[in-house]
Formats: C-alpha cells, structure tokens, sequence
C-alpha cells in the first residue's frame, strides 16, 4: 500500500552504477542526502526538530554545541502533551513546516512519540506522554500541520527508545503484548493517520536487536502491517552493520558520507547477501523525498511566530493548585517576583532539538507591562542563582524580605539548563536544595506565595507543596513561555493544561523504579503494561497529581453520560459539558475505559478517547464519542491478534486518571469465540465459558441424585477447590455414570458456540 501522498520517482535506476546507488544509502554530509543531478534530483535537507529549525549552516553537530540560524522556539513536546490539544500541535508543526521553507530545509526531524516510561528519562522534554493515545494523537496532528506545508516529517525514535542511559547499546526487553499496547500504538497512529515522509530508527536495541537492523520492527510491523510506504532513516549514527539494516527495511544512513558501508553494501550485493532490488527499493524511497518536497519560499514572519508561540504557550502550562483563589493576580496588590527564571528564563533544555530563538520573553518583562495597566507594583529578587555562583545566604534573605513587604510572592523554580538534556537522565525528582528551601522561607514570610515551575521532566512538589497556595506547572514553553506565564498570572489567558504524565510522591513508587535505567545492557520492562496512571490506579499507590490533573479560572461540570453500544465491538459515549464558573475557558472531556473481562490483566482504566472544548461562561455542548474495537481491546500473544473479550466494560469519564465523575457500564459480545470445552477443560474454565457457564451448575445439580445434588449447591469452597482440576477428575469423583450424557450434550453447545 502506497500512500497517495508518497509518490516513487519514476527514474531508471540502470542509468546508475551499483556503486553509485549504494552511495546514495548515506547522506552526503551530516544533514543532506546526494543528490541525482543528471536525473535533476536534487539533495534533500534533514535537521531537528521539531518543536522549531535548527538549521546549521556553520559547524555541524547533533548534540545542539554549535549554533544555528535563528527560527522560533515554540513548545518542546513536554508543553504540547499538556495542552491536551490536537490543534495545538498542528499549528506549531506548520508553523514549523513554513520556516523550514524558509530555511531550505525539506525534512524536519520529529516528532519524537516515545512513551514517558520513567520520569526520569533526561529525554521526556521531547515526548509528549506517557499515554499513548494521547502521544499518538498529538504526533499525528504534528505531522499534519507540517507535512502540509510541504515539509516531511521524521516520525522518532522508532522504538522503545525510552532513556538515555547506555541509549546506543541498551537492549530495552519488553514483551510483546506491552510493545503492541504501549509502546507502538502512538507510531502506529500517526503512520496510518498522517502518512509521515520518514521514520526514524532508533539507537537502542529491541529484545536484543539494534532498532536499526530489526526486520520485525522495520519491515513486518511497519510497513506490512501499517502500510508505511515513506523512507526508514537512521537515527543520527545508529548503523551498525549496513548489510543487516538494509536487510532489515532501513533505507537511509545518517548521518554521511559512510564510504566504508558503502563499499560493503556493494560487496554484500556481488557476493548475493543482499540483492540489488533492496538497493533499488531504498534508492527509490530515498530520492521519494525529494519529489515530495516543497521549494524554498522567501521568509517568516517572525513577530506572527512569535506571538503563536507565546498564545499557544498559554495552552500549554497546567495549574495545579490554586488554594483561595489567588490566581489571578488581584489588581493593586503588590507583587514580589522572586526567582532568576523570572529574569533568564528556562524554555527548552539541551541536545539536538537546541534552537536559537528569534525572541525571547522572560516572565518578568511581561509582568511589569500588564502590572502597569492593573496598578500593580513589582519588585523582583532573584533569591538563587541556577550555577550556584552568589552568596546564598544573602540571596535568600533579600527575597524573604522583599516577600514579607508584598502582598502575593510569585516565586519561579525549577531545573537548570544543565540538569535535564539530551544525552543522559537524572537521578532525581529533587528541585535543588537551594530551592527548596528559598520557597520554604518565602512561604514562611509571605502573605500569599505562588509557585511558577519550568521544567523538562517531572519535578517532586514534596517538602514544600502544602507551604505555598498556587503551583502553575509551565515546563518548558517555548521563546513566548515568559509572556504567556505573564498573561496566565493575570488572568489574560485562562489556564487549560492536564498532566500529560503523574507526579509521584516519590521516585521509589513509579512502575519502572526497580528496572530503570537496567544493567549490564538490559533495561528489563518490567512493569509491562502497566506504565504511568495505569500502574497508579491499579495498585491505588497515592500520587501527589494523578495523569489529566489541571484546573482552571472557571469550573466545569459534566451531565447527561450515556454509553450504547454500537456493534460487537464498539460503542458510543455522549455527555454534556458545561462552564459552570464566571470565566471562559477550556475544559479536557477524558474518557476512560477499564474491565475485568478476558484472559489478561488489564490496568483499572485507560484512556480511549478525550476533547478540549473551549466554552463561554453558562455554556453548554454535548459531545459523542465514538469509541473503537481498540477501545476496548488486549493484544492477544497466543493468537497474534488484537482480541476483544465478552463482557461488561466501565466507560468513565475522569476529571483525571484517579478521580471519576460520571460511569456507565455497556457489555459487549466481543469477539472472541467461546473456547470448545473438553473433559481436559478445567472445572474453573467450564464456569467461565460465556454460554455453558451460567446453566452448568443447574445441569450438575439436576443430573446428580438428590442428596449428591443438594451438597453440590451448599458447599461453594468445593467448587472453589476443584476450580483448576480438569472436568474428567472432577467427575472422576462422582459415583457411577450420572453426569456423562449432560457433559456430552454440553459439550456440544460449547461447539456450536466455538462455530458461531
Ligand atoms: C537524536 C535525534 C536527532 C539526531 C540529529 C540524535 O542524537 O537522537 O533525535 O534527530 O541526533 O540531530
């Protein structure tokens, strides 16, 4: 299946010798392919990704050390998983899509989909969630708004790439139902849903194979069972053996040239390890992408980007707490702003995705201009230093003081630049200490005291959450982060944004913490499906903010649920959401699903489908949502197949992943036919068949003599105890033939079932 949008060129690849085809399998340098120029096929420039440009044109490099062209800096992917808006991602990825135009470039690489396994990972700054339907459907809109402005996207890290520890070598086992449910299906959405140009292969190894030389992942997965037609590229390094990435379905090595792989491709083709239509095929998709790409246009409007990225910002950060309303800001309170990320803030963190902004706001700026207009007076202290340099002390005690002689203390923390990157993970949730305890002292000496966190990846709020009475979550938002901070202080904007991802209250209760980062080459996924929320709610381990935490200026209400079926498989949900407060504002609908029906464990619940619905104060919409056969379904190893059990579902709809408003059950026929039972059956495996199961103890009891019979029904633990013995022992039990012509004749229905 080839994708209407990913044309093959139509060149004669005899007119090119062997050498010069294997040639073409690499870049000609660190971010472009060769070009064809007697067959007017131009080279095609790759370069990161994705939440901006980072267009090199000097000293080239991946690990974001030498500079790049100036292009916005919009919300990295932590910001994006928590707007919890598809249209978010849209308009950065086309907004990114147009500077790309604009810089020569026809490839940005990204969006990244990986799952948020371990808040840990030195990478989650570039993920969106540790939700795949959530990951899946922001990277499909991604990949959307920017492949329509004519620039191909580069779907990574292709796959279970999910730290940073040992990220070249580590072997991340997972089994496969937990690689089918968690870690692919975000791949899996925006491959099928938005056709991206390219697909990045990842460093680490999967169960043992370099991601880059997986024939499973890169053949039969994606492209036989997904239909990706576009080009496998290289992460940046990441061949290790050229013959067995190309035998595998890897298409293009990057970073190039590679003049050694070449010769051995060559040399694998003449000896016929590999054959030469392998070659032909990736040439042919390699230089795909050069049909596909769009020319370079003049320019971008930089001021525009810059005030998308400072409007989206605003959709982006997630108020945790807001005790007493002391957010908004009140007009004509005095004001302490105390924090250096106030002055020089953290908006993106370290390695490839390393942008050099075109502007850049800081939070305090953009204070002091509302605060003017609102007579609000505002004093700053920076009360730390992110490099340690100053005399704490000192610091401190001018920031307590400022504190005490203003109404409400605005204090901005969270994680140096040099804490969090590409590259390598932490090793704790800790803010530093310095931090710590300056917010523990300004809460003490404040009237009102206001958190402001940026951050990559999760942060603890413990030893100082219950000491302040507002947390405003930004993470990391972008060169427009400042000013949107600013208008959320206000109350310009309306804060919208839900936890993409738990903050635990300690690192120990996370499902990974045993098996993260993995040692002597192994990162065991242990946890299996059970990541994130999914752990959390099923275990009922406590967590500070539960997956989908995040308020507002206004509130919400949510009516009217009710949840029918709409096939074997399928059902629908509709409810009415309403803005019950004084504000407009936007709420998160999520819709949750969980049973206990089939043969494997399933977590308590998991998200299936949700919308952000922006509403006017008093107004109300009513919403469907059509929920799928994935909705609802378990990957089944045994078969090999995505399986829907019989059975009674929970549709929820969660405030967040822990605290649930409204529910509703609907059954399901499924599909799974009923298993044939045997006298081999077990006497645990008669009871659960759908059909037999509800008439079997009736039929025993009425085929037994009387006395035989009534025992049966008053003593359960009997039943309990013979629950793993096979039928023939059970009746083995039983004196004399009684029960054989009512097994036989049971047994039949259970075939006529299995038949259906
Ligand atoms: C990263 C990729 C990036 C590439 C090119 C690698 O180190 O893992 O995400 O796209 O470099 O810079």
């Amino acid at each position: 299946m080839i994708p209407k949008d990913i044309r093959m060129p139509d060149i004669d690849l005899s007119r090119l010798s062997l050498e010069r085809k294997a040639a073409l399998l690499s870049g000609q340098d660190f971010w472009s392919t060769l070009p064809v120029a007697d067959a007017g096929i131009p080279s095609v420039v790759l370069t990161d990704g994705p939440h901006g440009v980072r267009r090199q044109v000097g000293d080239f490099d991946h690990m974001g050390i030498y500079e790049s062209l100036a292009s916005t800096c919009f919300p990295p992917a932590v910001a994006v998983g928590s707007s919890w808006d598809p249209e978010v991602a849209a308009r950065i990825g086309a907004a990114v899509g147009r500077e790309a135009r604009a810089l020569g470039v026809h490839v940005v690489l990204g969006p990244g989909v990986n799952i948020k396994r371990s808040p840990l990972c030195g990478r989650n700054f570039e993920y969106y969630s540790e939700d795949p339907l959530l990951s899946g459907r922001l990277g499909a809109a991604h990949v959307r708004g920017q492949q329509g402005e004519g620039v191909g996207a580069s779907l990574k890290h292709f796959a279970a790439n999910n730290q940073e520890t040992d990220r070249m070598r580590v072997s991340a086992d997972v089994d496969e139902r937990t690689l089918r449910e968690i870690y692919l299906p975000a791949f899996e959405h925006v491959v099928t849903e938005a056709r991206p140009a390219t697909v990045m292969a990842a460093y680490n190894k999967v169960n043992g194979v370099h991601a880059a030389q997986h024939r499973w992942l890169l053949t039969e997965v994606l492209r036989e069972e997904w239909g990706f037609a576009g080009a496998v590229v290289s992460d940046w390094g990441a061949v290790h053996d050229p013959v067995a990435s190309m035998l595998a379905g890897l298409d293009l090595e990057m970073p190039g040239p590679a003049p050694e792989n070449t010769r051995r491709i060559v040399a694998a083709v003449r000896d016929g390890e590999l054959e030469e239509s392998v070659v032909d095929t990736a040439v042919r998709r390699i230089l795909a992408l050069a049909d596909g790409a769009a020319g370079q246009s003049g320019g971008f409007d930089a001021d525009a980007h810059h005030r998308l990225a400072r409007e989206l910002a605003a959709e982006c950060a997630v108020l945790l707490k807001n005790d007493d309303d002391v957010l908004p800001l009140a007009p004509g309170r005095r004001i302490a702003v105390i924090g250096e990320f106030a002055a020089a803030p953290r908006y993106q963190a370290g390695g490839s995705s390393h942008l050099n902004p075109t502007r850049l706001d800081n939070a305090l700026d953009a204070m002091r201009e509302l605060a003017t207009e609102r007579d609000n007076p505002v004093a700053y202290a920076p009360g730390f230093t992110s490099d340690g340099s100053g005399d704490t002390v000192a610091l401190r005690e001018a920031a307590v003081a400022l504190a005490r002689a203003s109404d409400v203390t605005v204090v901005f923390a969270g994680l140096a630049e040099g804490e969090e990157s590409e590259g390598f993970d932490r090793d704790t949730l800790h803010l530093p200490a310095v931090q710590v305890e300056l917010i523990r002292a300004v809460a003490a000496a404040a009237g009102r005291t206001v958190v402001v966190l940026s951050n990559g990846g999760v942060v603890s709020l413990e030893g100082w959450h219950d000491e302040v009475d507002a947390i405003l979550e930004g993470f990391l938002l972008g060169q427009g982060g400042g000013g949107a901070l600013a208008d959320l202080l206000f109350g310009d904007a309306n804060p919208s944004g839900r936890l993409a991802e738990t903050i635990p209250v300690r690192l120990e209760d996370n499902p990974s913490f045993v098996n993260f980062p993995g040692e002597q080459g192994h990162v065991r996924y242990g946890e299996g499906v059970m990541v994130g929320y999914r752990w959390y709610g099923t275990t009922g381990a406590p967590v500070r903010y539960p997956f989908g935490h995040g308020l507002s200026y206004t509130t919400f209400a949510v009516g009217g649920l009710t949840v029918e079926s709409t096939g074997d498989d399928s059902a629908r949900a509709s409810l009415t959401v309403t803005n019950t407060g004084t504000r407009a504002g936007s709420h998160v609908v999520q819709i949750y699903v969980g049973t206990q029906a089939g043969p494997v464990r399933r977590p308590a619940r998991e998200l299936r489908a949700f919308a952000k619905v922006r509403l006017e104060p008093g107004e109300s919409r009513t919403l469907s949502f059509d929920l799928g056969r994935r909705a609802f379904a378990y990957y089944d190893v045994q078969d090999a197949v995505w399986a829907v059990a019989p059975g009674d579902y929970l549709v929820q709809v969660g405030e967040n992943a822990e605290h649930v408003s409204a529910e509703a059950s609907v059954t399901l026929t499924g599909d799974a036919a009923p298993q044939e039972l045997t006298l081999e059956s077990t006497f645990g495996e008669w009871i659960a068949h759908p059909v037999i199961g509800s008439v079997l103890l009736q039929e025993l009891t009425a085929a037994l003599p009387a006395d035989q019979g009534s025992r049966l029904g008053s003593r359960p633990e009997l039943l309990q105890a013979v629950r793993d013995v096979p039928m023939k022992r059970v009746v083995g039990l039983v004196e004399g033939d009684a029960l054989d012509a009512t097994l036989e004749r049971l047994m039949e229905r259970s075939r006529v079932a299995g038949r259906r």
